[in-house]
């Protein structure tokens, strides 16, 4: 048993190590600690607490969630008014400020603090004796919302100073965000919710329907058929498309978490909070320069942009301005801008400022990410298994650099979300390498009359009926053989680099083959012969030998690559390689029950169905056949060295999505390999495994000059120790 004053004692340095370890992780982003040795910690301090509670404490890190308000966010006035930024948009703009601050200090050169703009919301943040005692939003500028409880939520903010001496009083300003990936998962967490609450909203009318229903009282059945909202309700699955659920974008996400009245709900948020200025301290401990705000804020617990640096030439703003551009779409989070600030702060004194924005610094604002454009027409596209999806034709528009004039609308659901028309005016909106989304219809400036969009009952290539998926939001054209778009794809994905790699056949020659109908199945194409080839409007006598070459070429393959060409559902390329490993030919796999397949490590149930299923198929089979018949040798995988295992001891780090597995079961095979997998790049890192949609952590690892493995080099460097097999 230890006395209350070593209680007291462990509880405070809990609280300090934890706050060190926090600072490291979230405002650093360079981990000091495991994720299983931090939880201990915390709950070492949970239990201490609750045991010893005149040891409570405010500031404590097991205190960030408080309770929820009842009413509104109180008012609160700032001190110091949150000023605005000036935007500019061009260079000549920024020789223009560059000038007026030459004129305003008399110096010839000047020193400028370069800044990223974060693209999310003003806070400002009041710490006395070191705590923090109030957050709040920037408001008119002078009155802001008290969002304290909130932002104590944010767990990069500091609760507590990391400081010596501790001041009376700090205030902090800073833009409270959410990443990208944060906000999609957000999204998709939005959607999931109201579906389950639809779900069950649907369940309990029927039963009250049921109970209701009585041959005398037809008007309550009818009333009970309508949801509270007055939407009509259906048997089909529950459908969250009427109702706007999701955010808009990361920005209006973050505002939106920000404002919660019940702050357990920001709380599960993913809000992060970058700082950048400090509004109030005591003179002598003011760094003089912007450039020393940002150390000082760094040192004392907060998190800073890793971007800012500081340049002497207007050119280093130009030159900053365009990295941070081509940086953009590569980091997770939304920079709308640029700042560059006069580094002095007597400089700063000297400029002023007019009205509500400094002369001091000027935002250098990035071409939009979001613009208004008009939908000229939406058409369907049919897939390789079928899928239909729409898209939406647009009036062409230069969305964050680049000419956008298609933009992808999912599917049936999303159509009716938007309800999405042709003619409407929309909201595209381009970040990073994602494709462009419309978010949002302005229906207020839809033409009078606008159609509704039906989404078409029969395939727009084929004719044949176009069904949704039981309990999904795809819907397919269920043509197969006969859709002429289906083959296209299908033959696509047969001659594609990871499948039977056949060069030459682009888009267009095979759309030709299959208009021609010269082609009717993938095996077709072994049997195409110079001279039909050559008669094909984009062949000439070269390019017909250059391919009938590749694709005698192809005929030496693996089984993995046949199997992926072959487009199985759910069929990559590494449960191919699992599929031939554990089985020597095609016709063994043929004859394998969905019980022997799940059987198999990595294979489960829908993955073993779709294989089972698709050998069933009669016209599958005689496909296969026909492939074999043709010459095509398909060469055992070449079985790993087992006991080389080159990944014992290194260091990974696993970053955007990967195709064939998740990045639990990534992280599980690489640490049954004796490798070690860390949540952030440092220069310790020895591999960082970057997937689809990346994060922060790729540029990092390309700063730092860590190898980088992309998804296919992952998995034939796990194929090659053997991992694919023994798992
Ligand atoms: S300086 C007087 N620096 O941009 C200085 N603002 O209108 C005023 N912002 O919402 C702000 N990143 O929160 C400054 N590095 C940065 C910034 C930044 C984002 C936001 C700011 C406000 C808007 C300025």
């Amino acid at each position: 048993m230890r006395s209350v004053r070593e209680a007291g004692e462990r509880i405070e340095a809990l609280r300090k190590l934890i706050r060190q370890h926090s600072h490291a992780y979230y405002a650093l982003d360079e981990p000091t600690i495991s994720d299983y040795d931090y939880d201990r910690l915390f709950e070492e301090l949970t239990g201490l607490e609750s045991q010893y509670p005149k040891f409570h404490s405010d500031s404590s890190p097991t205190q960030r969630v408080g309770s929820k308000l009842s009413g509104t966010f109180s008012e609160v006035r700032h001190v110091v008014p949150m000023l605005s930024l000036n935007n500019v948009f061009s260079e000549a703009d920024v020789h223009d400020f560059h000038r007026r601050v030459q004129d305003a200090t008399g110096a010839d050169q000047v020193e400028y603090m370069i800044e990223p703009k974060i693209d999310g919301l003003a806070v400002s943040l009041v710490y006395e004796d070191g705590k923090l005692v109030q957050g709040a939003t920037r408001g008119d500028g002078e009155f802001g919302e008290n969002v304290t409880q909130n932002v104590r939520t944010i767990r990069s903010i500091p609760l507590e100073l990391q400081i010596e001496t501790v001041p009376a009083v700090l205030e902090v300003r800073g833009e409270v965000y959410m990443t990208r990936s944060g906000f999609e998962r957000l999204n998709e967490q939005l959607i999931q919710e109201e579906a389950e609450r639809e779900q069950q909203k649907q369940s309990k009318l029927r039963s009250k329907r049921k109970a209701d229903a009585s041959p005398q009282d037809s008007q309550s059945d009818a009333d009970a058929s309508k949801s509270a909202d007055g939407e009509l309700l259906t048997n089909s699955p529950p459908s969250v498309a009427a109702k706007r659920v999701t955010y808009m974008n990361p920005r209006n996400a973050a505002a939106g978490s920000l404002r919660q009245l019940d702050p357990q709900v920001t709380s599960e948020r993913p809000l992060d909070a970058m700082f950048y200025s400090i509004a109030r301290l005591d003179d002598e401990m003011l760094p003089h320069t912007q450039s020393g705000q940002i150390n000082l804020l760094r040192r004392i617990g907060f998190k800073t942009a890793v971007d800012a640096v500081v340049g002497n030439r207007v050119e280093d703003c130009l030159v900053a301005y365009r990295n941070l551009l081509e940086k953009r779409d590569h980091i997770d989070y939304d920079i709308d801008g640029v700042v560059y600030k006069v580094n002095s702060l007597a400089d700063q004194q000297k400029l002023g400022q007019i009205t509500r924005a400094p002369r001091w610094a000027v935002a250098h604002k990035f071409p939009a990410q979001e613009r208004t454009t008009t939908v000229t027409g939406i058409d369907i596209q049919i897939g390789r298994t079928g899928a239909a999806s729409p898209v939406a034709r647009l009036e062409p528009v230069e969305v964050a650099g680049a000419i956008v004039s298609n933009a992808t609308l999912h599917n049936e659901d999303e159509i009716e979300r938007l309800d999405i028309r042709v003619g409407d005016s929309v909201i595209v909106r381009r970040a990073g390498d994602v494709i462009p989304q419309v978010v949002r219809v302005m229906s207020g400036k839809r033409p009078p009359g606008t159609p509704r969009y039906e989404f078409p009952k029969q395939c727009p290539v084929c004719g044949s009926q176009i069904v949704r998926d039981e309990n999904a939001a795809v819907s397919r054209c269920t043509g197969k053989l006969i859709c002429s778009a289906q083959l296209k794809q299908s033959i696509s994905h047969f001659v594609s680099r990871g499948a039977m790699d056949i060069e030459g056949l682009g888009p267009a020659v095979v759309s030709e083959l299959v208009n021609q109908k010269l082609i009717e199945s993938v095996a077709g194409l072994y049997q195409l012969g110079g001279v039909v080839l050559e008669s094909l409007a984009r062949m000439g006598e070269k390019s017909t030998q250059n391919l009938l070459n590749a694709i005698e070429k192809s005929k030496r393959t693996t089984l993995p690559k046949f199997l992926v060409a072959l487009g199985i559902p759910h069929v990559g390329e590494s449960t191919a390689i699992i599929l031939a490993e554990n089985f020597p030919t095609i016709r063994v796999i043929m004859t394998k029950s969905e019980d022997e397949l799940s059987e198999i490590h990595g294979i489960g149930p829908i993955v073993a169905k779709g294989i089972v299923d698709f050998f069933a198929e009669q016209r599958n089979r005689e496909t296969i056949d026909s492939l074999l018949g043709s010459g095509i040798s398909l060469e055992p995988l070449r079985l790993p060295d087992a006991t080389a295992n080159h990944l014992q001891g290194q260091r990974f780090v696993l970053t955007g999505t990967l195709e064939a597995m998740s990045r639990s079961e990534a992280k599980k095979r690489l640490e049954n390999l004796g490798a070690s997998v860390a949540s952030s790049v440092s220069k310790n890192t020895d591999i960082v495994v970057v997937g689809d949609n990346p994060g922060s952590k790729a540029v990092k690892a390309k700063e730092l000059g860590v190898k980088c493995w992309d998804e296919q080099e992952f998995v034939n460097q796990l194929a090659a120790t053997g991992a694919l097999q023994n798992q």
